[in-house]
């Protein structure tokens, strides 16, 4: 099995890291396209064209699929890229608005994602669909995934961002980046006792089982 794994930087190799895990006979191509992170404070339309440029090898190798392992090119960029290529497989990500109001008791959550994500319209219909009775905080990460991408994190910044959510009441915490999944060990530190951190990682390779029609 061939799985094409994309993201604009590092959020690629955090999910790679779970799906060899889930698939160690898988060969598992990772494209990313450091030179232009980060992609979520950049306008659809570019979004689009990066994304469509950088996984050109994938397309080309053609792999089983190919795992937009990036919620703001998945937000962005995923019916183009469905439509553009019909007989290529595509997994997204998206922020897991529906797992996290299964899990919260007092209806607030956060969601930690990119400016791009949050204000796209299928993040929009995520929340009209799964999160209409949540009261949904959306803090201002915008510098997180760059800062991650170049190891310049600011982990007092992180603290407050976190402690801000708890404070107003949040209970689930939705890492809705894939550069974030390498701060949730830091996120949930942070958020113990107070909040449960959630990320897709293992949900992907159940997508990947469900599409290969593995199971
Ligand atoms: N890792 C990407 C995501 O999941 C975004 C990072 C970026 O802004 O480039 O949204």
């Amino acid at each position: 099995m061939k799985l094409g794994v994309f993201d604009s930087g590092i959020g690629g190799e955090a999910v790679a890291a779970a799906l060899r895990h889930t698939f160690p006979s898988a060969a598992i191509h990772t494209v990313n396209d450091r030179a232009h992170v980060p992609y979520g404070n950049k306008s659809p339309r570019e979004v689009i064209r990066l994304t469509n440029a950088a996984i050109q090898p994938l397309l080309a190798e053609k792999s089983d699929v190919i795992i937009l392992a990036c919620n703001t090119a998945t937000a962005l960029a995923i019916e183009w890229l469905r439509d553009r290529y019909p007989t290529q497989k595509f997994i997204g990500i998206e922020p897991m608005i529906k797992t996290a109001a299964s899990l919260t008791k007092n209806k607030i959550i956060a969601v930690c994602a990119t400016p791009a994500t949050l204000t796209s319209n299928r993040y929009a219909e995520l929340v009209r669909t799964y999160g209409a009775d949540l009261c949904i905080i959306e803090p201002d990460c915008n510098q997180w995934a760059y800062r991650i991408e170049n190891n310049q994190l600011n982990h007092a910044h992180v603290k407050q961002i976190i402690d801000d959510a708890c404070h107003q009441g949040a209970d689930v915490i939705v890492l809705g980046c894939t550069h974030y999944h390498w701060i949730k060990e830091l996120v949930i530190i942070l958020a113990a006792g107070r909040a449960t951190v959630i990320e897709p990682s293992e949900a992907i390779g159940r997508r990947v089982e469900q599409l290969l029609q593995l199971r």
